[in-house]
């Protein structure tokens, strides 16, 4: 689990020009946002985007949701001037896209470091092309990191490989980006589920990426949110285990040892932390939701 309690399950994206989906999503009960202004928005709408973008943050309203903002690249026409325009309204995060390096984490943490308005600032990053997954642990340790996003979709791209049920071909990388997060303590959010009627195929992906370890998953659509919430919130098994774990370990503590066993299984010390957090993750999601 990643450092903070803070809930990622259900991370929507939206494009950043569509001020109907801008509005909607105010009461729509996901635990975070990437606003997008890159591969959501075509070339030409780019400008009004941002534009719109920039208002609609200024303006509020999105509670105590994440909100991370998708720029473009600094390698194309516009990364530069989403940067300019976006920096005035301080956002919580940035998340940069195609990572392949520290050194492009670094030189946006140098940009950031410009402004006054950007002091608090995090960077995420997108995980998305074979350089930045062969680089994920340098990635994971750079300046103002926050957590990783993984783009499957781009990685698929670029692997040349199959969409494929158990998504084999994805293994390594989800798994190498998984433990870059974990030795740097940050947060790592799955990729997008892209059929997304599909209710069953969706549920069985996030399930996958929970049992691997992920924080949540990134949707494309409002239909999706029920089951990553559902499926990356602890559930009350999850939790009734977690108080019993710990309440057997204190017992057996107070008796001078240091071993329980809770449902014919051993509960060492270990098994109360993740229980700790499994409760900690609980209250946070219960607090979110009460917000
Ligand atoms: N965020 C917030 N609201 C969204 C949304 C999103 N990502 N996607 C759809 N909605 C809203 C629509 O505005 C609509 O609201 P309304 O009823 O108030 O008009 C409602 O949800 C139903 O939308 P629907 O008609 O089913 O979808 P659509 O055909 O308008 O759009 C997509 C389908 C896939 C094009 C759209 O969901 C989308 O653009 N998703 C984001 C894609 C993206 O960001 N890709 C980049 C990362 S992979
Ligand atoms: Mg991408």
């Amino acid at each position: 689990m990643n450092g903070t309690a803070r809930p990622w399950r259900s991370v929507l994206y939206i494009p950043g020009g569509r001020e109907r989906a801008l509005e909607k999503a105010k009461g729509l009960p996901v635990d975070a946002i990437i606003f997008d202004l890159e591969d959501a928005v075509a070339a030409d709408e780019k400008p009004a985007a941002r534009t719109v973008l920039a208002e609609t943050l200024a303006a509020g309203g999105y509670g105590a949701r994440a909100g991370l903002v998708r720029i473009n690249g600094f390698d194309t026409a516009w990364g530069a001037d989403d940067l300019d325009v976006i920096a005035a309204a301080g956002p919580e995060a940035i998340l940069l896209p195609k990572v392949g390096s520290a050194a492009m984490v670094e030189d946006l943490a140098r940009r950031l470091d410009a402004r006054a308005e950007t002091a608090e600032t995090r960077i995420w990053a997108m995980m998305e092309t074979p350089d930045g997954i062969l680089n994920a642990g340098e990635i994971a340790r750079a300046p103002r990191m926050g957590g990783f996003v993984m783009g499957t979709n781009d990685l698929a791209k670029d692997l040349g490989s199959r969409f494929r049920s158990d998504r084999l071909a994805l293994q390594t990388a989800l798994q190498t980006c998984l433990l870059a997060a974990r030795a740097a303590g940050i947060v790592c959010v799955d990729g997008v589920y892209n059929a997304f009627r599909d209710e069953d195929g969706l549920r069985a992906e996030c399930e996958q990426g929970r049992d691997l370890g992920m924080d949540g998953k990134t949707l494309i659509h409002p239909a999706q949110i029920a089951i990553a919430n559902d499926v990356f919130r602890p559930s009350e098994e999850d939790v009734d285990l977690a108080r019993r774990q710990i309440e057997a370990f204190d017992a057996a503590l107070a008796k001078g040892e240091g071993v329980a066993v809770v449902d014919g299984k051993i509960v060492e010390n270990l098994h109360v932390e993740t229980a700790r957090a499994t409760l900690a993750k609980a209250e946070a999601i219960a607090a979110l939701e009460a917000a």
